[in-house]
Order: C-alpha cells, then sequence, then structure tokens
C-alpha cells in the first residue's frame, strides 16, 4: 500500500479508520440516469461499452466528473466472466439479461470453462489500467462480481426470477450437481478478482443480490462455503465488500462467509444492522434509491436519520441500499452527495 492510498477517507473507512466525513459512492452510479451515458447507448450496445475498454473507462468516470464521490467503480457487469466460460448471454430491451441456454443438467455444468482473465477479459483489465491512470491521486477505484449463488441463479434461471424455483430445485434435488457448479463458478471469480486486484482496482465488491430468497439454514449450507471460498480466495490484498439484498435475516452468516465491509440494504436499520454484526467489521449504506424521487426535503432527512443511526462511529460508508434507477434526478443525486459530506463533518 502507497501511504497516499492511506488518505483516501473509502479505504479508510473499509478499514474501520476515521474519517474527516463519511465517504460516499453510489451502486450503478455508472448508467442510464445520466444523459451523457444515453448519449453513447444510442451508439453502442450495453456489452459493446463493457469489452470496449476506451469506452468502459469513460463511462466509469462519468459520474466523477458531475459529482464528488469518494470513490469509482469500474464500469462492467457481474454476468461478463460467463460469456468466457461458455455461456451466450444477451441484454434484452426492457428484459435484462437472457441466456439462450439455461444450465440445468450435469453436462451443461460439466461444460463451463475455466477462465483465464488475462486473455479473457483483457478487455477489463485494460479499462481498470486506463481509469487508474486518469484517477491517480483522487479517488480509489473498486472491482466486484457477482457472487457465486447470484451467478448460478441467472446461468440455471436463464435470466431474472421470482421464486428461484430450477435454482434451488438443482440445490435440493442433485448435490453433486450444485457442488461441481458452485466449486467452477467459485474458482473462475477467485481468477477474476485477483485479476482485477493485479490491474489495479483498490477494493472489491461482492454482490449477491438474490441471495435473500434463501433460509438461513439453506444459506449456510448450500451457498456459504463458496461465497468464503472466493473471499479468502481475494485475502487482505485490498478491502472487500460483501453486499446483498433482502438480506437482513443472513447478516451474520454473510459476516462470516467474509468481508471486511457488509452491504445493507434500505430493509434493515442501519444501526440495528450494525449492531448484529457486531463493530468489528464496516457497513455499507443503506439509503432506499427510491427516496432520490422525493424532496430534497425528504432526501435530508433520510441522510441525517441514517448518519444519526450511525453515530460518526468510523467505518461507515454511505451508499444506497441498492442499485440506483433509471430516471432519478441528477440534481438529487448531487445534492445526497454534498449533504452526505457536510452533515457527516466532523
Ligand atoms: O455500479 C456501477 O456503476 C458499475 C457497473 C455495474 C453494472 N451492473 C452496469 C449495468 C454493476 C456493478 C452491475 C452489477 C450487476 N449487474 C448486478 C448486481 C447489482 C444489482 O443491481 O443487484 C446484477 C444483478 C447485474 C445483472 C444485470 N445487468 C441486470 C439484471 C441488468 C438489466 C437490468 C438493468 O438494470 O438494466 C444489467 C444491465 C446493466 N448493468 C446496465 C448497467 C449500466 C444497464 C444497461 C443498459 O441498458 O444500458
Amino acid at each position: 500500500m502507497k501511504a497516499s492510498e492511506d488518505q483516501y477517507p473509502f479505504l479508510r473507512a473499509c478499514r474501520r479508520q476515521p474519517t474527516e466525513y463519511t465517504p460516499i459512492w453510489l451502486m450503478r452510479q455508472a448508467g442510464r440516469y445520466l444523459k451523457e451515458y444515453r448519449a453513447l447507448r444510442k451508439k453502442y450496445s450495453f456489452l459493446e461499452m463493457c469489452k470496449n475498454p476506451e469506452l468502459a473507462a469513460q463511462v466509469t468516470l462519468q459520474p466523477i466528473d458531475k459529482f464528488k464521490l469518494d470513490a469509482a467503480i469500474i464500469f462492467s457487469d457481474i454476468l461478463i466472466p460467463l460469456g468466457p466460460m461458455g455461456v451466450e448471454f444477451e441484454f434484452a430491451k426492457g428484459e435484462g439479461p437472457v441466456f439462450r441456454h439455461p444450465l440445468r443438467e450435469r453436462k451443461d455444468v460439466e461444460r463451463l470453462r475455466i477462465i483465464e482473465p488475462e486473455e479473457d477479459v483483457s478487455f477489463l483489465l485494460k479499462a481498470i489500467q486506463i481509469v487508474r491512470k486518469e484517477l491517480e491521486g483522487k479517488i480509489p477505484l473498486i472491482g466486484f462480481c457477482g457472487a457465486p449463488f447470484t451467478l448460478a441463479s441467472y446461468l440455471i434461471e436463464g435470466g431474472h426470477s421470482r421464486d428461484y424455483l430450477l435454482t434451488k430445485s438443482m440445490m435440493y434435488q442433485d448435490h453433486a450437481t450444485w457442488n461441481i457448479f458452485m466449486e467452477k463458478i467459485s474458482e473462475v471469480l477467485i481468477r477474476y478478482l485477483n485479476a482485477q486486484i493485479r490491474a489495479g482496482v483498490q477494493a472489491v465488491q461482492v454482490f449477491d443480490s438474490w441471495v435473500g430468497c434463501l433460509s438461513p439454514r439453506d444459506y449456510e449450507g448450500y451457498v456459504l462455503p463458496y461465497s468464503k471460498k472466493v473471499m479468502d480466495g481475494v485475502g487482505k490484498q485490498v478491502p472487500l465488500i460483501h453486499f446483498a439484498t433482502s438480506s437482513s435475516t443472513l447478516l451474520e452468516l454473510m459476516k462470516r462467509a467474509g468481508g471486511d465491509v457488509i452491504g445493507v440494504d434500505w430493509r434493515v436499520d442501519i444501526s440495528e444492522a450494525w449492531t448484529r454484526l457486531g463493530h468489528h467489521v464496516a457497513i455499507q449504506g443503506n439509503l432506499d434509491p427510491v427516496i432520490l424521487f422525493g424532496s430534497v426535503d425528504l432526501i435530508q432527512k433520510e441522510v441525517k436519520r441514517i448518519l444519526r443511526g450511525v453515530e460518526g462511529r468510523p467505518g461507515h460508508i454511505f451508499n444506497l441500499g441498492h442499485g440506483i434507477l433509471p430516471n432519478t434526478p441528477v440534481d438529487h443525486v448531487a445534492a445526497l452527495v454534498n449533504m452526505v459530506h457536510e452533515y457527516s463533518s466532523r
């Protein structure tokens, strides 16, 4: 770690060191709510933008040029490593990701390839290098991946799901296939995160967006060992944020799986979440993204409530409870960032 890295409020908060103000970044901060993003999307598809290092770097920096954010997150997607694993998918308009041949059987799982990131996702690693150069000395860059369960759910369901019927059915009924599947995804994710770290990201976030559909028992038995394996596979090289939604029943288990920072959504009170987790782990969250559609007064009230909840304790990173939504008013995002800095100033 360079001496200067110690000065970034975001990295200091990840390590629960005191900061002059609470750092803030926003999940999905580069995206459709920005007119600059929409202008580029008229010319390129989402995947084209992810796979072009210059464009991905440019999009990563769009929100940084507009708002006083304390971290950047590389523009990419949790599904990107699945392509080189041998899985075809596309982003259908208005539908999200669609997989043409979902994985349902042992032979589908056995066919999955273990990736070589330096060859298979060189565009992402190049984008990271470009952004690091552009950001030097300003703010740190976050890399990321999906967690094994969330990625498995896309691969098995073939897209987004309401009840995770097929994913849970494999989990409950065909342990051997489930285990091979989760092993393979975990191995890929360890390689994928380590390659991002070698390319220059200064923190990583693991998104387990859909794991909240599981009971604590099932999470512990079928999922935790693999999430843990991925996070152990990163070690202590850079701070790691472990995020999930609808996870208030899983917090203690998520902490056991790993992470220097636990990311929580708005469904749980942040002070209660932190008490349950224990204060020897940092916390990220947890404004409801829909609050940004309300008045500035409402945003102010909610920011103050969250900051009151954490009582100025070191180790809080302000964020939304889930990704920022398309159509979010841009001036409200600017107001939010400034409010968090101003009200937490110490
Ligand atoms: O945070 C950032 O700014 C970095 C970029 C980022 C994207 N996706 C860009 C994106 C990150 C960190 C993600 C993570 C991601 N992707 C998650 C986990 C976070 C979460 O929201 O729970 C998930 C589940 C995905 C999968 C995914 N990608 C879905 C379901 C969709 C379609 C739904 C949607 O929001 O459009 C995407 C597409 C996607 N990923 C877009 C962006 C900017 C929109 C693409 C477009 O049409 O321009």
